[in-house]
């Protein structure tokens, strides 16, 4: 083990917390190369910490959307936003948390303005600090418990059509639930064909709105 998997010894004691070394994460995440190479394919990682996989994923869709859309700024910002609201994590140490958002943050803008040049905007890099801010949350992947006593709530972002993305928020405790709630008085919950499973109604749903401008909704 190397000293960068540890922080301190109390917290390995208090929380298990071994960051996964990258050559492990990499091979991990080779067991499911086609799915990290697909742009909007959603992952969750439920004990994040700094976010070793997630950053590993992020930076293995960047590529692909490097490589498809670095010509056109306008396609490469629309679908590195994509890349970026597909990224879930949860980890119960608040210092985690932030130094995980940030980390993603910085994969993600240093090649977006490397990529887009003087195309960059503020807007696009404000909402995908928010996107990142509603995604990678603080909480008990256990008891599904924001750490405020909360439901963890996360936000689906779909880009419905040009630039406009729809956001629903959905708890995590009924999205993993799968249907087992699924009783004559909950037949809100609708039958999902992408993930063969079904899904809780949403506990908030947003109006449609450019991507660019996802942060000015709460
Ligand atoms: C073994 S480390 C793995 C971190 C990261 N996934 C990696 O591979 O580098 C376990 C992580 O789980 C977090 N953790 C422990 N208990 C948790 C819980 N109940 N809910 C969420 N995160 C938890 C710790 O803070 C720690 O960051």
């Amino acid at each position: 083990m190397e000293d960068s998997q540890i922080k301190t010894r109390q917290r390995v004691a208090d929380h298990g917390e071994v960051y996964t070394a990258e050559k492990e994460v990499k091979a991990m995440c080779d067991l499911v190369k086609d799915e990290t190479e697909r742009i909007e394919s959603r992952f969750l990682e439920p004990a994040c910490g700094n976010g070793n996989f997630l950053a590993e994923i992020l930076k293995r869709k960047l590529e692909i959307v490097k490589s498809r859309y670095s010509n056109s700024p306008y396609e490469y910002e629309k679908y590195s936003v994509i890349a970026v609201s597909s990224m879930y994590g949860v980890d119960i140490l608040e210092d985690n948390i932030i130094e995980c958002r940030q980390r993603l943050f910085n994969i993600w803008e240093e090649q977006y303005k490397k990529i887009l040049k003087d195309y960059a905007n503020e807007d696009c890099i404000k909402s995908v600090k928010y996107i990142f801010n509603k995604n990678i949350l603080c909480g008990d992947a256990l008891t599904m418990l924001q750490n405020n006593g909360l439901p963890i709530i996360f936000a689906e972002w779909s880009f419905i059509k040009d630039n406009l993305v729809k956001r629903k928020d959905y708890a995590l405790n009924e999205l993993l639930d799968g249907g087992g709630q699924l009783t004559i008085e909950n037949i809100t919950w609708e039958y999902d064909e992408e993930i063969n499973a079904y899904i809780p109604p949403a506990v908030k749903e947003y109006p449609l709105t450019d991507y660019k401008k996802v942060y000015e909704y709460e």
